[in-house]
């Protein structure tokens, strides 16, 4: 039976290759599509087509490819084998996409989620002239039932000057009522405080209402979300998940936290995913989320009733996982809400609810600050994602990474981090394998010994203990203590002679 069961967009249905037609040179597309869910499966195949045509034939063609966060390689990985993408925001995961970034083919804008869609809307991206997005299903009246993420796609449909939309029938009929659909808000001065007290309260309708006449293209599909599968658990992860779990029962027992502790937001990456799974065997009951993904680790959590609610605006699923969600939609939908990005990553709400947040990393400092986006300095490698959005707001944020990369030619903990993304005025914790350093409270000074003596690697210790000596010399002890001639040398080394090693 059609998914669509209005007849006004019946009328509509063409071929995806159709409605590619309308997307042309220079445009920019809102796509829908949040780490690997609900993001259009045929137009951009279609797309890239024709891009490829037009480049055979000696034509110019590219456009701009805005979306929720990664996506899958039906869209930025067809689009950008073709060069077809001249501008991308705001995350991104697949490797054709980054290797056209870090080869100079397509610009990047690596904006925080929650300013990607306001600023969208207030125009400061130029306009926004097609949005291509995946729903579950058309009602009779003309509104759309959401598929598997709904990040920004709310804007998308209200900016964007033409519509197409995608209608999978891969997605389960039963994702009706997960999510809670909020289309009142507006930009400054008129924006009003976004009216929810609870990571489970609802404040919004089941479905996204939307001008018929914006429609000009429908495409049915009929294809599955593409994620790939997390990591299996390691000694490492468990260690990291084991840190983690122990420093929130002593927030527990001094009081500083509730028994079920506050909202937790467990970021993207096989770690963070294992953290989730520690939480299974650890001792906290009635725990609720308000994060942006919905991984493994918290539909176990939320089947084993450990978490009583979670709240996000996307799924991130493993092919096995995904099925799962797809057979059991009617059962989980009481207890996952999926929000748009606006609100799944707002910065008033992250405050609010005091929530916990958990994020990857790709290298810390000794004084805190962390880089989450950039392989020695310059290589672009996903994008800061919601980490900025949560870290930056949390009651606690946090940051798990292994001590070392590239089979240990790597230290995860630097003198300084060749890329700033969270800044040591917004990271309270970090932990690796080795432990847990908790920065609250501390001088620089006092941060750079115990992130040394509890995260670092004991190959790289004594290495930064004589980068300390040498800072505090050339500085004459300041208050953050730096050798601007050594400070970044443990990175040139490496790309010296493939080790930081000295
Ligand atoms: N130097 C060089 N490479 C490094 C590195 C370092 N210091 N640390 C990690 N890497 C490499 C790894 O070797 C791996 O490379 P590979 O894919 O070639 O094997 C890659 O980076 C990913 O690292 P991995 O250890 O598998 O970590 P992960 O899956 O936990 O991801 C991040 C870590 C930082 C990349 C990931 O968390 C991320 O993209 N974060 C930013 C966005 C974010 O936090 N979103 C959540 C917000 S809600």
């Amino acid at each position: 039976m059609s998914r669509i069961a209005s007849a006004e967009f019946r009328s509509k249905v063409c071929s995806a290759e159709d409605a590619a037609k309308i997307i042309k040179n220079g445009m920019n597309v809102g796509f829908s599509g949040f780490t690997g869910a609900g993001y259009p499966k045929a137009v951009p195949g279609a797309l890239a087509a024709q891009i490829k045509e037009a480049h055979d034939r000696g034509e110019a063609f590219m456009i701009g490819v805005l979306t929720g966060a990664s996506t899958a390689p039906e869209l930025d990985g067809a689009l950008a084998e073709v060069d077809g993408i001249s501008y991308r925001m705001p995350y991104q995961s697949d490797p054709i996409m980054r290797n056209k970034i870090n080869a100079g083919i397509s610009g990047y804008q690596d904006i925080h989620l929650s300013h990607s869609g306001p600023q969208t809307w207030a125009g400061f991206l130029g306009k926004l002239d097609v949005a291509v997005i995946e729903v579950t299903a058309i009602t009779e009246t003309g509104e759309l039932i959401p598929s598997s993420s709904l990040g920004n796609n709310t804007l998308w449909l209200e900016a964007a000057d033409k519509v197409i939309l995608e209608v999978n029938s891969w997605q389960s009929i039963d994702l009706f009522g997960m999510h809670d659909v909020y289309e009142h808000n507006a930009l400054p001065p008129h924006r009003l405080p976004y009216p929810l007290t609870s990571a489970s309260d609802r404040i919004g309708g089941k479905t996204i209402k939307i001008d018929p006449a914006k429609v000009v293209a429908v495409v049915e599909t009929d294809s599955e979300d593409r994620n790939t599968p997390f990591k299996p658990l390691d000694d490492e992860s468990r260690k990291i998940a084991g840190y983690l779990l122990e420093f929130l029962q002593h927030e527990v027992k001094m009081g500083r936290l509730p028994e079920n502790l506050l909202p937790l937001q467990s970021g993207v990456g096989n770690i963070a995913n294992a953290v989730l799974a520690g939480l299974l065997e650890g001792p906290f009951e009635n725990l609720t989320s308000y994060t942006e993904v919905i991984q493994d680790g918290m539909v176990d959590l939320l089947d084993s009733g450990k978490m009583t609610i979670a709240s996000a605006t996307a799924f991130s699923l493993s092919p096995e996982y995904a099925q799962k969600m797809n057979d059991n939609a009617a059962h989980y939908r009481d207890k996952i809400i999926l929000r748009a990005q606006d609100i799944s990553n707002n910065p008033e709400m992250i405050r609010r609810l005091g929530v916990i947040s958990c994020n990857g990393l790709i290298e810390a400092d000794i004084y805190g600050n962390v880089n989450s986006t950039h392989i020695m300095g310059s290589k672009m490698q996903n994008g800061i994602g919601g980490s900025g959005d949560f870290t930056r707001n949390a009651y606690i944020s946090t940051f798990v990474t292994p001590s070392t990369a590239k089979g240990g030619a790597i230290s995860s903990i630097v003198p300084m981090v060749s890329h700033h993304d969270h800044t040591e005025h917004d990271v309270m914790v970090i932990i690796t394998e080795q432990g847990l350093a908790d920065l609250r409270g501390l001088s620089p000074a006092k941060r750079a010994k115990v992130v040394i003596e509890n995260c670092a690697h004991p190959d790289y210790k004594a290495q930064l203990e004589e980068y300390v000596a040498a800072a505090a010399k050339a500085s004459n002890s300041a208050h953050t203590p730096h050798d601007l001639n050594k400070a970044l040398s443990w990175h040139a080394r490496f790309l010296e002679t493939g080790t930081m090693k000295a």
